[in-house]
């Protein structure tokens, strides 16, 4: 039965195979063959192996023969599979998740009991290097369902001062947006100190998170849309969510909401113009209002719709007081 030692046989095997690759993703793929029936059936294997690792990874990973010192130094993980050489970036495809999670379902999930057990030296550790120190400041953007956190990634340096955070329910896509963030810190050093994300249900634990009044700007943008009507109350805008969300955004706070089905579209706008705390933004505040511009250009969701030619329809609102 082949050992150990039959890694150094696949590794001068690779040699002569131009091939893009990943220590992991390699190392499963020799165990695999090995474990057919050893070298031999790798040796049968090479070109498949050749294309399989080209379909696993991009141009932006490591090119041309393998040499075995590269190995090494790929073994040593020197050269992160999960990091793009070039932009230094995670790369989406390493942090695949399913479609949709359920927020209905109970996840675990470390919560604060109250916002003010919400770790900031652990989101924002330039801000609030320690924990005994009074925060002068709190969290006033929250991006409600981030997904890869395209949106607060944006707004992370139109708006240096503030703090602001992505709420992701799934855990993957979560660990992507950590990672984007903190690739993003280490080079730029001083920028995008003042972005972070959590893996938590929106849906449930938005009061854990925010005092009343605090938030300044909510977002929902392309939320998923739960077509079928006994899912509606997945929906993460709901006359019940926006009586939570009226309690947690300050007065001229507002909610940025936009999705490219209509229906959706109209269920949202109609939640938030039956609601009394909420009024629309009127147009010309809507043309001044550089975040705007952002709802349908800066998330991924909103790039795959423009790429593909789709409509958006989009509501904002201001949290008003209601008039008696
Ligand atoms: C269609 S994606 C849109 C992502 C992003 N806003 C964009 O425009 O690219 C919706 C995201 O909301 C997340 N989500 C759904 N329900 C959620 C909840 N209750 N709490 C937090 N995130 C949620 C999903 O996991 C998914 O990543």
């Amino acid at each position: 039965m082949p050992s150990a030692a039959n890694t150094n046989v696949s590794l001068s095997l690779s040699q002569d195979a131009p091939v893009t690759a990943s220590p992991s993703f390699s190392i499963t793929l020799l165990l695999q063959a090995v474990n057919n029936g050893g070298v031999g059936t790798l040796i049968c294997f090479k070109r498949t192996l050749t294309l399989k690792m080209k379909d696993h990874f991009d141009e932006n990973t490591e090119q041309g023969s393998l040499s075995t010192v590269k190995w090494g130094k790929m073994l040593k993980n020197e050269v992160s599979p999960h990091i793009s050489k070039t932009t230094r970036l995670p790369r989406k495809r390493f942090y695949r998740a399913r479609a949709h999670s359920n927020p209905l379902s109970d996840s675990h999930f470390p919560v604060p009991v109250s916002p003010c057990h919400v770790d900031y030296c652990l989101h924002y550790p330039q801000h609030f290097p320690s924990s005994d120190q009074t925060f002068n400041s709190k969290i006033q953007f929250a991006d409600i369902g981030c997904g890869f956190g395209g949106l607060l990634i944006s707004l992370s340096t139109l708006f240096p001062k503030t703090l602001m955070i992505g709420m992701e329910l799934r855990d993957k896509v979560t660990e992507y947006v950590k990672e984007r963030i903190l690739a993003l810190r280490v080079e730029n050093p001083g920028q995008y100190q003042n972005v972070s994300v959590v893996r938590t249900n929106s849906m449930k634990y938005i009061p854990n998170y925010f005092e009343k009044g605090q938030l300044s700007k909510m977002f929902f943008l392309f939320p998923d849309p739960h077509f079928k009507e006994k899912n509606h109350r997945r929906r993460v805008i709901s006359p019940h969510l926006l009586d939570e969300y009226a309690y947690t955004l300050c007065i001229g706070g507002i909610i940025y909401t936009i999705t490219d089905v209509e229906e959706l579209g109209e269920w949202m706008k109609d939640c938030l113009e039956g609601h009394p705390m909420f009024e629309a933004v009127r147009d010309e505040e809507l043309e001044a209002d550089p975040v705007v511009k952002l709802l349908s250009s800066a998330t991924e969701e909103g790039q795959k719709v423009a790429r593909n030619g789709g409509h958006t329809f989009q509501a904002v609102y201001k949290r008003v007081v209601p008039s008696l």
